[in-house]
């Protein structure tokens, strides 16, 4: 499917910015990472600010360029209109840092960065739900579509309005809200929309196929359905409905891993590339918080609960994104500079387009550190923690590297 309609796609520059910048904000976020102690508290407004700088300048910054190519593809449709996209990036860019500042230090900047992110979202939701319109099959994607992008939809929003709450003192109840906002953009959201672009991205790049998908359709109803109702817990103020709609998460997310497993044992492609030792740790660390997660929710255990959302934001989010980053940007380099040359002249490999050097080093040092600093927070250690944080940090470094060294490939062009 992906090669079959790759006219959709949209142009190289267009989806660049989004990764350079993605990649720039991870490393700033990174380098601010060893700031931070084990005992910092997730509602420690610092580490808000952070969580926005990272979730909104990387994992959003990077997902949505993703996307922008993605969609067409697997649509076969072109972008209703993809000129949209060259608004999307600086709005994302300034809004987040806006937001991060006005978190950490000013909270009347808040609703202005707050309105200018969503402002960017819209644009993107808009693109993507006229997108769907020219849609004529629809699809399980087409609907994976729809429902993650509601939930980005009704997420900001409730963030928006908590952001007007803070920054001009109007009457929304944060400890009401703040949750549905978690489950709505990490799980409705990001996750979700993980669980669809790897049903796609998985089989391509391993060369898996003829395996089951009934537990990625389950998963997906079962998680779509637990995002739903955490939103009624929230709106009927009902801890019980929240702690059901947590435990369908779990279950979904458990057969979503059950899924992984049974494609990772149909594929024919045996190379242990950093794409796939990424895929190994992102998919490990889900695993890991998935362990965690239902123990702290029954003994009400914080420092839990944190060790199992770092693993499932630093662990699985980031390898995910970051490894399949390996794969996207030189596909998208040679499609763009290289498939004219094809037949004419000797074109590189895309496996030639990975700094293989430094992706190792990216891969060593952010595992080391992940697991690390993970420990550190289970243990309430200061020094493991920090330490941790600094080897993400080096690790950081060298993504933004090789995204770099990635984007201006251009070996043999010259002569
Ligand atoms: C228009 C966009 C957004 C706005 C205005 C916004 C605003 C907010 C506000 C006001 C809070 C509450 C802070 C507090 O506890 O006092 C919050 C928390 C949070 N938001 Fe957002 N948000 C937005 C988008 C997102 C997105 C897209 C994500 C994830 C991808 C996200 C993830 C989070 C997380 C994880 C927290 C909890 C942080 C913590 O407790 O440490 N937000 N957000």
């Amino acid at each position: 499917m992906f090669q079959v309609s790759r006219e959709f796609a949209p142009p190289f520059s267009l989806i660049s910015p989004f990764f350079t910048v993605g990649s720039l904000l991870y490393l700033v976020a990174m380098l601010l990472l060893p700031t931070f102690g084990a005992d910092s508290v997730r509602y420690d407004i610092s580490v808000v600010a952070w969580a926005h700088l990272f979730l909104l300048g990387f994992v959003m910054m990077i997902i949505f360029g993703a996307m922008a190519q993605l969609v067409p593809v697997v649509l076969e449709v072109g972008h209703f209109s993809v000129d949209f996209y060259y608004l999307i990036w600086p709005l994302l860019a300034v809004g987040t840092a806006f937001m991060a500042v006005g978190f950490a230090f000013l909270p009347s900047l808040l609703p202005f960065g707050g309105l200018m992110v969503l402002v960017s979202m819209l644009i993107f939701l808009a693109d993507t739900i006229l997108t769907l319109k020219k849609v004529e099959r629809i699809s399980l994607t087409v609907k994976t579509i729809a429902v993650t992008n509601a939930f980005l939809l009704l997420g900001i929003l409730i963030g928006f309005a908590m952001s007007l709450a803070i920054g001009a003192g109007v009457g929304v109840d944060i400890e009401k809200w703040l949750g549905a906002h978690i489950v709505m953009v990490l799980g409705g959201y990001v996750t979700l929309t993980i669980v669809g672009m790897s049903m796609v991205l998985l089989p391509m790049f391993g060369l898996s196929h003829g395996f089951d998908e009934t537990p990625v359709n389950r998963a997906f109803k079962i998680m779509s359905a637990g995002v739903a109702a955490y939103f009624l817990g929230a709106l009927l103020d009902s801890d019980s409905i929240r702690f059901l709609s947590l435990i369908a998460l779990f279950i979904g997310t458990g057969l979503y891993l059950w899924q992984i497993w049974l494609i990772y044992k149909t594929r024919a492609r045996k190379e242990s590339d950093i794409w796939f030792k990424s895929m190994v740790v992102g998919y490990g660390s889900l695993a890991i918080a998935l362990i965690l997660a239902p123990i702290a929710l029954i003994g009400r255990l914080e420092t839990l609960a944190l060790t199992a959302t770092w693993f499932l934001v630093m662990g699985f989010f980031t390898f995910l994104i970051n490894g399949h980053l390996y794969k996207i940007v030189p596909f998208l380099v040679w499609f763009e500079r290289y498939s004219p040359l094809v037949g004419k002249r000797k074109v590189p490999m895309l496996a030639d387009m990975v700094p293989k050097k430094a992706a190792e080093f990216q891969f060593w040092f952010t595992a080391a550190g992940l697991v690390t600093a993970g420990v550190g927070l289970l243990f309430g250690s200061d020094e493991l923690f920090k330490g941790g944080a600094a080897f993400m940090a080096t690790g950081a470094v060298f993504m933004f590297y090789s995204i770099r060294w990635m984007i201006n490939f251009t070996e043999g062009l010259e002569d």
